[in-house]
């Protein structure tokens, strides 16, 4: 008997989780499962517990079939690790497919590593534009995006994007976002969960904030700004901010972690799992981020974000209203701060197209008749 195609996802780092887990769902469905196997290759680039195990859990994926075990490093450590790992894999396993999502270096790393070897590869989340290339994330996504071979979009402007890059416009397909799938998925566990309690949080009493782009952390200056503002915005408003492993280090780094762990009204928690996470999401005042998937979830739910950077690749947060990008400088963060501190009501908002929770139906139908009959 002819074994099915294989079709090989690749995860490595938080934001990756939530992408691949709706697809893997319904790539197990047995109307799929007559046309192709599906398995989970873990890159190991997150590797703390808080950071990669947590959310296997929280979105029942399976234990992934195949784990590099690259860890931390440079740019060029991390992504030629990636490299050499996962040719091992592409070469033993014959994938007929090879799915990677998002931005981030395991992202290119198996990209290149796929197509030098032949294989096609599925982009997820293509064609986002910051137009900022001081971010790694940035090359991470052009580079990807040349070389993949179907691009799955999540918003308008990666259509256009893409199309403006002359991407074959017969394999690009706009399909919707699969992290909101994953926010479907769990919003009936967040419903349930204890965190707000455990906190002694009261719900749009509180600000929640998650930091880690190089730019707001790496740098002693803007960490030390940041920590100010944040520290004011504690005499009024009590923050949540469960730290990220690059920010944690920083923070210790620069001497400045004693000071908010000190105050009062300044809950520091390690990275939380995605129920909790949603949990503390849609119940808060506003949240304040760096991150691009926080922009994206905030929108679904309806709920005020500042986003502390100067670009977003993901401009329908900010058209649809919910989102506003905040160049981080001290008397910017302080006036959007009062703002949102006066704010009384949640944003009104509409949901942008096709963030339904069927995205990766959606993708498992064009891969089934399109890229599995090649
Ligand atoms: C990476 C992605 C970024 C994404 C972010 C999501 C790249 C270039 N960056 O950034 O796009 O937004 O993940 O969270 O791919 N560390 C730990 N434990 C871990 C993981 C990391 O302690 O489990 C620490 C290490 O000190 C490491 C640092 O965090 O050096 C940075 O990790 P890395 O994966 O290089 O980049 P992130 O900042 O996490
Ligand atoms: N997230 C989480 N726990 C946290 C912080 C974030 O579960 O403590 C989730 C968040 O809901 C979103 C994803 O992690 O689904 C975003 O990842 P991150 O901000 O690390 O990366 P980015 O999206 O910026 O690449």
């Amino acid at each position: 008997m002819i074994p099915k195609p294989l079709i090989l996802s690749v995860v490595g780092a938080r934001p990756n989780f939530m992408k691949v887990a709706p697809i893997h769902r319904v790539f197990s469905s047995p109307a799929f499962t007559q046309l192709a196997r599906h398995q989970i290759v873990h890159t190991g680039q997150h590797y703390d517990a808080a950071m990669s195990d947590a959310f296997f859990h929280d979105l029942e994926m399976p234990e992934p079939a195949y784990f590099l075990g690259v860890g931390s490093g440079s740019h060029a450590e991390q992504t030629a690790k990636v490299i050499v790992e996962f040719e091992k894999v592409c070469l033993e396993a014959k994938p007929a497919l090879v799915l990677v999502v998002g931005d981030v270096n395991s992202t290119i790393a198996a990209t290149l590593t796929a197509t030098k070897l032949g294989i096609p590869v599925a982009h997820v989340e293509a064609g986002l534009r910051s137009g900022d290339r001081t971010m790694p994330e940035e090359l991470n996504r052009i580079a990807t995006d040349a070389l993949c071979d179907y691009a799955f979009v999540t918003e308008k402007s990666g259509v256009d994007n893409l199309l403006r890059e002359n991407f074959r416009h017969d394999r690009l397909h706009f399909v919707g976002n699969t992290m909101i799938d994953s926010l479907h998925f769990a919003l009936p566990k967040a419903r349930q969960s204890p965190i707000l309690h455990d906190l002694s949080l009261e719900a749009r009493q509180y600000a929640l904030v998650t930091l880690h782009r190089p730019s707001n952390v790496d740098d002693a200056a803007q960490l030390q700004s940041l920590v100010e503002m944040l520290l004011e915005t504690a005499e009024t408003c009590s923050i949540v901010f469960p730290v990220h492993p690059r920010t944690r280090k920083h923070l210790e780094r620069f001497g400045l972690l004693g000071r908010i762990e000190e105050h009062p009204r300044f809950i520091l928690t390690e990275p939380q799992g995605y129920v909790n996470f949603l949990a503390l999401m849609m119940s808060a005042r506003f949240v304040m981020t760096d991150s691009g998937g926080v922009q994206e979830e905030t929108t679904a739910l309806g709920v005020s974000c500042l986003t502390l950077r100067t670009t977003t690749e993901r401009p329908i947060t900010c058209e649809i209203g919910t989102n506003i990008l905040i160049p981080p400088t001290t008397e910017n963060i302080r006036t959007a701060l009062r703002k949102a501190l006066q704010e009384t009501t949640p944003p009104s908002y509409t949901l942008p197209p096709l963030w339904d929770g069927k995205a990766a139906e959606r993708i498992a139908a064009i891969i089934a008749q399109e890229c599995l009959k090649r």
